[in-house]
């Protein structure tokens, strides 16, 4: 025992060991009322190295190559050990990977947690949500199905939307006339080695950026302006935990209830009934046979749906981009003067039901054939998903709120 203290010395010596852990885990106050919501951080960090892991055993037998890549993606389902469980690990992974961050955003939207002083946090999050919809973007080329080459092919060719330049810009990202084995060898880089790294960096930055102004919870209340002093320290907040161990026992309880949730769907219903892996992808891609219906999967069917609303081709990308770029200037919309659901008024509550409801809506739409009928709707829809946030400003102000505590409410 006393050369593995010695030993940590030692390290601890040479690079900042103990203020690490001490400054991150074991000193770091987080709020003591976090709740269900609160496990969604944790889960997406999770979901993060499961992905990295599986990834890493695809590519020991995945060919990225125009002629091969089906074939290869079929013989690690079939006859590679244990390939089927990996490669289900991976894009059922996917899927919940999206599940995961669109509950920690909605979190984020509940309990104001983009507010002041946490707006860069929620920028680099929103930076972390983009890079997630192009690694799982390119990655859905890799297995060169009919789903894969046709979908890339429409969202590659709607850069071509772009005045002047468009047409240019879309030869140069696919290397050629149409999706080619130039566009999956470079999907492939792009896949397995750029976007991890940028998602592994923003992460990083992401947990840096939270223990620099603290974590905010449920209340919305800012527990470093509150009063000092807890059993552990005089002069850390009264209602600040330790979080190891205090949460990283209960993000650990988190973890075993989202694994069983997890392996239930791998080992019974993986491709979630064309869901999670669409049917037309076991198809493999033919540059000659157009699907009947090209949709992507279920996470970005909201954006595909607002595009397919608008009759303008142009004017569809600027709406899909306006719809992710209004969640990056969200800190400066919101003007109440609380942070938390559960003291804002009845405008608010209602308007983010109206969000939620709009944003399933689409979702939805954007799965089904175009028919005159559901683009009607798919336009009321986004009229709603836009309105949330271009008459946030004045119905933030108008929202009769309750006075929000000085403390964190907390019941034992
Ligand atoms: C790979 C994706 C992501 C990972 C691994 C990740 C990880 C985390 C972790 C571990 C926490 C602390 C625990 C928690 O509060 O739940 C956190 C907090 C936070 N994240 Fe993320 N996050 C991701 C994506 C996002 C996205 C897309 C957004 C929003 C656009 C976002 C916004 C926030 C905010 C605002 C907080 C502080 C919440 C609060 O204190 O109430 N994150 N994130």
């Amino acid at each position: 025992m006393n050369m593995l203290v010695a030993l940590r010395d030692w390290v601890d010596a040479r690079i900042p060991l103990m203020s690490t852990w001490n400054d991150h885990l074991a000193q770091y106050y987080a709020p003591k009322n976090f709740n269900f919501w609160y496990y969604f951080g944790s889960l997406a960090l999770l979901v993060f190295v499961v992905q990295i892991l599986t990834g890493i055993f695809l590519t020991m037998n995945y060919k990225p190559d125009a002629a091969l890549a089906f074939a290869s993606v079929e013989y690690i389902m079939r006859d590679v050990e244990w390939g089927w469980l990996i490669r289900y690990l991976h894009s059922t992974g996917a899927s919940f990977f999206f599940i995961v961050v669109y509950l920690h955003m909605f979190r984020g939207l509940m309990y104001g947690s983009y507010r002041k002083p946490r707006e860069l946090l929620w920028i680099i999050g929103m930076l972390l949500y983009l890079a997630l919809m192009a690694e799982a973007f390119m990655g859905y080329l890799l297995p060169w199905g009919q789903m894969s080459f046709w979908g890339a092919q429409v969202i590659i060719s709607l850069f071509g939307a772009i005045p002047f330049v468009g047409d240019d810009l879309a030869l140069w990202i696919r290397g050629d006339y149409v999706i080619a084995d130039a566009t999956l060898n470079r999907f492939f880089a792009f896949h397995v080695i750029l976007v991890p790294f940028i998602l592994a960096g923003l992460v990083f930055v992401h947990i840096i950026a939270l223990h620099e102004v603290g974590s905010n919870n449920p209340d919305g209340v800012e527990i470093k302006k509150g009063p000092k002093g807890n059993r552990w320290s005089k002069d850390k907040p009264a209602d600040g935990i330790p979080f190891h161990p205090y949460y990283t026992v209960k993000d650990i309880m988190g973890v075993a209830a989202f694994l069983i949730i997890f392996c239930s769907v791998i080992f019974f219903y993986p491709e979630m009934g064309g869901w999670f892996l669409e049917k037309d992808n076991f198809i493999p891609a033919d540059p000659l046979k157009t699907p009947q219906h090209i949709v992507p999967l279920w996470y970005f069917t909201p954006f595909y749906a607002i595009l397919r609303a608008i009759p303008d081709k142009l004017w569809g990308v600027v709406a899909m981009g306006g719809a992710i770029f209004c969640l990056f200037v969200l800190p400066w919309l919101d003007r109440s003067p609380v942070k938390s659901i559960r003291y804002k008024g009845i405008i608010f509550k209602a308007a983010l039901a109206v969000f939620v409801i709009s944003f399933v809506a689409l979702g939805w739409l954007g799965t089904q054939p175009a028919t005159p009928l559901l683009t009607n709707f798919a336009r009321l829809f986004t009229a709603l998903y836009f309105a949330f946030f271009i008459l946030m400003p004045l119905y933030s102000v108008m929202d009769k709120t309750k006075p929000e505590p000085d403390r964190v409410t907390y019941n034992h």
